[in-house]
């Protein structure tokens, strides 16, 4: 007798295809686990603060600080100890400092400077990375220079370039524009080189997109009050995918060693297709917005806390990150240790 013919999926079921059958058990689902966050996937961003022994809450971000100088060392340290690579440092320049040129960008004094001195004395082991863009410096909050309502954008490269060079002098390992001007990938290499720092690695901002998510952090560096208007004509539009491609490609054109888009979470879509599409490190960052959202919602009792904390860091490493800059980094890599 003939036997019944069957549906392809009732066949697919005969031989066996079960997929839950792996998920039974706790080492089973460790053995078949794609991929893995570590303590190495990790950058901790920095808020450093004039003065010493001083530590300042940012109401709209629970649990980071502002820290001078001597205690951002002791977090360096731990930093260091549990394998985080690399910190990301951001000054909160006194009121005073800032103007209309952004000048105190380029003072070799400034806190930056020291910040990037002393740790780099302190914990010689650990990556610094400084922000390039003119927003903890200027009187009106934008990353680049002024005329009018306009943005200027070569004038401001060549700011760019005295504040990044200030940077490398005072001991960055890593320049990051995160200014959004056109040409200054290429122009900060050539400067760079020029000066003897060939070997300092450009981490371009290069997708980074006009976010409400930035929120919390225009209050940690006070730039939020002061800001006039909006970001939108450097910054890239939300809707905009082919854009984002096209800011990575020309880039790496200009000879960027490593990319960023930001925000994360809601621009993991960038993320994939820049590491489908080129082959080069790609970094994102869950900024500040993003860090709230789970903090909040955990406080309201809406949320697992380190669940979501954990969940959330998994998706960037399954997007394709090769790390993410997230205040949760020291949360995380504490976690992991034990
Ligand atoms: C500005 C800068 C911003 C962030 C890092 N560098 C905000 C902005 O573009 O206004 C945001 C990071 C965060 O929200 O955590 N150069």
């Amino acid at each position: 007798m003939m036997p019944p013919t069957r549906e392809k999926a009732d066949l697919d079921f005969l031989a066996g295809k079960r997929l839950r059958r792996t998920r039974q058990t706790g080492w089973s689902r460790a053995m078949v686990r794609e991929t893995d966050l570590t303590a190495r996937d990790l950058i901790l961003p920095l808020f450093i603060l004039e003065g010493e022994n001083q530590r300042e809450k940012i109401a709209t971000m629970p649990g980071v600080e502002r820290l001078s100088i001597d205690l951002a060392i002791t977090v360096a340290k731990e930093a260091r100890d549990l394998g985080i690579p690399a910190l990301a440092l951001f000054p909160c320049t006194q009121n005073d400092r800032r103007t209309e040129d952004g000048r105190e960008s380029y003072n070799p004094d400034n806190l930056m400077c020291q910040a990037l001195r002393a740790i780099k004395e302190a914990v010689p082991d650990i990556g610094l990375i400084a922000d390039v863009a003119l927003d903890p410096y200027t009187s009106h909050g934008h990353d680049g220079l002024m005329n009018g309502d306009t943005i200027l954008n070569d004038e401001s490269v060549a700011v760019l370039i005295k504040q990044a060079l200030n940077q490398a002098r005072a001991g960055a390992d890593v320049i990051a524009p995160s200014d959004m001007m056109d040409g200054r990938i290429g122009a900060l290499r050539e400067a760079l080189d020029a000066d003897g720092f060939e070997n300092v690695i450009l981490l371009s901002y290069a997708a980074k997109f006009a976010s409400a998510f930035y929120g919390p952090f225009r209050d940690a560096v006070g730039s939020g009050a002061r800001l006039k208007g909006d970001k939108k004509t450097y910054q890239l539009e939300p809707y905009n995918r082919e854009e984002a491609l096209r800011e990575v490609e020309q880039d790496l054109l200009e000879a960027a060693d490593w990319v960023m888009v930001k925000p994360g979470l809601a621009y993991l879509d960038i993320v994939r297709e820049v590491k489908d599409q080129f082959d080069v490190p790609v970094f994102a960052y869950q900024v500040s917005g993003e860090y709230a959202q789970i903090e909040f919602a955990a406080a309201a009792g809406a949320l697992d806390r380190d669940a979501a904390m954990m969940e959330s860091l998994i998706a960037f490493k399954r997007a394709g990150c090769t790390g993410i800059l997230t205040y949760f980094a020291l949360d995380v890599a504490r976690r992991l240790r034990r």
